[in-house]
């Protein structure tokens, strides 16, 4: 079992941070007990705050049988009425009262059909306690709803209270940490509990004894941090020389850089010329690298690299609007691309629902751990195919 599993609050006073928004999740629910209706909640803030955790911990202590309603990818009207319609209306098989939970409600977008009117039409019924998350408490999207639920905002959990639980995680898994290196975690994670404790978990590995010297496993924060610098100068400089030298000297895998370039390009390059431009230059570029696999030959590296570069003057035409990047929903590498795509869906699906995340939250967050801790495959109960697709990544 993961820290960020086993170290989750089972009780909504061990949620950490927060005290006001827990008090009223406390009340809300002990009215639900007494038969009196209370409106949905709506549970907002940052990522790894702890908006899941509270409404697990609420059904737990409170003896409500779950009904989790948080794949994004199965969430269409029909289903939303069919499984959280019926469960609204009817008491459970053991007579338990039901908490509905929505989770992420702000990733049901236009792929999920009617899915928030759905969701809306439940909230108007309201015969059982439901709660929503979503970090965004101001999203457009979600303004329907949002007038029909008490909005409850969960701020960032302070510094001093993740090295607090690190320090408490550290003694019950009977390991020594530096105080450095606690403070160091709980600074990077920036109020995301679930990074810290994931950090830990990553230095403690197999350890007794973690020491400052072993915070250099984290430096692929760093690695994260410097394609966004390359991604930067790639698409938003407009000069060649400066892309390509901020590709060569990234260090990376060309073909890892063409999936990152390739996922944001539309959020630079947004007029149609610059994207069409942009997205031929990419295309170029996979041909050159389809060659070196093809045929080992390396020389096309520097062309594949040079066309990757040519994006950069590709831009002609402000942005309209600004668009953070973003991680590459698909990691290509080589061929096949389809299947990989399938795979790494399918990888993420089954490590968010084990995490209670969204498929592309999953690869965010646990990326990188499955790659440094292959033993992790199998706790997520990943088939062989996908197991090997990931070692194949570099
Ligand atoms: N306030 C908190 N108190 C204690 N543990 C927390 C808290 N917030 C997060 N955690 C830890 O981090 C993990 C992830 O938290 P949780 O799933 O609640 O985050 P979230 O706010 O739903 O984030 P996301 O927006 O990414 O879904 C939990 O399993 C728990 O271990
Ligand atoms: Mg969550």
């Amino acid at each position: 079992m993961l820290w960020a599993d086993k170290y989750a609050p089972s009780r909504l006073d061990e949620v950490l941070g927060n005290p006001s928004a827990v008090k009223q999740v406390k009340e809300w629910a002990e009215a639900w007990k007494r038969g009196e209706r209370q409106p949905p909640l709506l549970i907002t803030g940052p990522t790894g705050s702890g908006k899941t955790s509270i409404a697990l911990a609420c059904a737990k202590e409170y003896g409500f049988q779950l009904l989790e309603m948080n794949t994004g990818e199965q969430r269409t009207g029909k289903t939303v009425e069919r499984t959280a319609g019926q469960a609204s209306m009817t008491l459970s098989l053991f007579g338990k009262m039901r908490l509905i939970l929505f989770d992420e409600v702000d990733l049901m977008t236009s792929g999920d059909r009617g899915g928030l009117s759905a969701v809306a039409k439940i909230l108007k019924q309201n015969t059982s306690p439901i709660i929503l998350t979503a970090e965004n408490a101001f999203d457009p999207r979600l303004r329907e709803i949002r007038r029909l639920c008490k909005v409850i905002k969960l701020r960032r959990v302070s510094t001093r209270t993740i090295e607090k639980l690190l320090k408490d995680i550290a003694e019950a898994e009977d390991i020594s940490v530096e105080d450095e290196v606690i403070r160091r975690i709980a600074e990077y994670s920036e109020g995301d509990v679930r990074s810290a404790i994931n950090d830990l978990e990553m230095l403690a590995r197999g350890k007794k004894r973690v020491t400052v010297e072993d915070l250099s496993v984290l430096s692929y924060r760093d690695r994260e941090k410097g394609i966004f610098d390359v991604l930067k100068i790639v698409l938003e400089s407009r000069s060649f020389s400066m892309a390509r030298k901020a590709l060569m000297e990234s260090g990376e895998d060309p073909g890892f850089l063409l999936a990152w370039l390739e996922e944001n390009l539309p959020r630079t390059h947004q007029h149609p010329e610059d994207l069409a431009g942009g997205f031929e230059r990419l295309s170029r570029a996979d041909v050159y690298l389809g060659r070196v696999m093809k045929r080992q030959d390396y020389g096309n590296i520097r062309y594949a690299l040079d066309e990757m570069a040519l994006v950069s003057e590709e831009k002609k035409h402000h942005r309209k609007k600004f668009m953070p990047f973003d991680f590459p929903q698909s990691l290509r590498i080589r061929s096949g691309i389809k299947r990989e795509g399938y795979l790494l869906r399918s990888i993420f699906r089954k490590v968010g629902r084990k995490c209670h995340l969204s498929s592309k939250k999953a690869a965010e967050s646990y990326f990188v751990l499955l790659k440094l801790f292959p033993g992790l495959a199998d706790y997520f109960e990943l088939d062989e195919d996908e197991k090997r697709l990931l070692e194949s990544i570099k």
